[in-house]
């Protein structure tokens, strides 16, 4: 068997010795993981996206007498940052990937990561000193350092408990097994729950490839409700009581009522189709702040690509685009899946597609989340 190659990401691991090895289960630091690394947006554009409505982001300040911790959520006008020449804050901005191609051409290079794991890139911009304090994340993060310089300390530690006197999560312990100094073009892979503290040496930028990790309540608040809406994965049988007696005690729930219950729940979760969809269609819904702007109709004879902001899933018996799902099979199916993977489709799959499925594609196209191929006006977007 052929030994897989290198990742241009790992240094000189492949991504599936990577994935075998440290993903979810250790700390890796890869020197010069992409060398020659300038940041893919200037500070100025970056301040500029802070001051956005549709771009979240939050600023940390730090009072270095005191150990606390400050922080404001965005946008942030022109003049509401801190001076640069003041030392210890910090800018997070997330979902920069949804703004910019070349931001989104760095994300597209982690998908040896399932997309349905993705989050975000979020961008960091602190001055010297800036940080978050040591805390501990709900993600799999790849921290890639662009700009300056920044100190990591990193720790297996199990005491996760954090200070219950500041509004960031910080720990309440944090004892470094390992402390790393990352320049421009090295990054450093942690697992979830693995205690870090980053701290900037003077002025420096970082790029946080996110992926979740998702939570069981989490999941549960996001199916459930969406489970109940739809229609196949309840009965439409209305509870009936004839037989029942008058109430001696009528505080107390029917235990019929209460099998009921339970049977309206058994049906809906042991549907398997209906679970399925309500996870494709919740892993592929974009972000709240994220919306697309419609198109005037373009000829998609030459092929299709994704918009940098779509989000495109499928299983084996559907497709998930931005929240929604549809079913499809035979050589539909092939060609979206194709479309899925690696986001675009070449003019030979558009020859051979089926009405309905152009009759898609158009849609999607006219709803901002496609854009045809050869078409300077879309490509340059
Ligand atoms: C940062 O880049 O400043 C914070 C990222 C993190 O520690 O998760
Ligand atoms: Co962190």
């Amino acid at each position: 068997m052929k030994k897989p190659l290198p990742h241009p990401l790992l240094g000189t691991l492949s991504a599936e010795t990577f994935m075998r090895s440290y993903w979810q289960k250790k700390p890796l630091l890869i020197r010069q993981a992409v060398p020659k690394m300038t940041p893919l947006l200037t500070r100025q554009a970056l301040f500029a996206l802070a001051q956005s409505q549709d771009v979240e982001s939050r600023l940390v300040i730090q009072d270095a007498s005191s150990q606390q911790w400050r922080m404001r959520s965005g946008p942030f006008g022109k003049r509401s940052l801190p001076s640069l020449k003041q030392s210890h804050w910090t800018l997070l901005v997330q979902g920069v990937d949804l703004h910019d191609d070349q931001l989104a051409a760095l994300r597209d290079q982690f998908r040896f990561v399932p997309d349905a794991r993705l989050d975000d890139v979020m961008i960091s911009y602190a001055t010297d000193q800036g940080g978050v304090g040591p805390h501990f994340d709900s993600y799999d993060v790849f921290l890639l350092q662009v700009q300056g310089q920044r100190r990591w300390r990193v720790s297996q530690q199990k005491d996760l408990t954090l200070r219950d006197d500041t509004p960031l999560k910080i720990l309440r312990k944090f004892k470094a097994d390992e402390t790393w100094v990352l320049n421009p073009g090295d990054m450093l892979y942690l697992p979830p729950q693995c205690a870090h503290e980053g701290v900037a040496m003077g002025e420096c930028m970082t790029y946080s490839i996110g992926f979740k990790a998702y939570g069981p309540q989490a999941l549960a608040q996001a199916l459930l409700p969406r489970l109940a809406d739809m229609q196949e994965a309840l009965s439409t049988a209305l509870y009936r009581d004839p037989q029942q007696l008058a109430a001696n005690h009528p505080a107390q729930i029917p235990a019929q009522l209460k099998q009921f219950a339970q049977q309206v729940l058994t049906k809906a979760l042991g549907n398997q189709l209906a679970s399925s969809n309500a996870l494709g269609e919740w892993l592929s819904e974009p972000k709240e702040q994220v919306w697309f702007e419609s198109q005037p109709q373009h000829d998609l004879r030459h092929g299709v690509r994704l918009d940098r902001k779509t989000k495109m899933l499928y299983d084996a018996k559907c497709v998930y685009v931005n929240g929604e799902s549809w079913r499809c099979a035979g050589a539909d199916a092939k060609a979206l899946r194709h479309l899925a993977n690696t986001k675009s489709l070449q003019s030979a799959h558009i020859q051979q597609a089926s009405e309905s499925l152009l009759a898609l594609l158009q849609d999607w196209q006219g709803a901002g989340w496609l854009h045809a191929l050869n078409d300077g006006e879309m490509l340059s977007k």
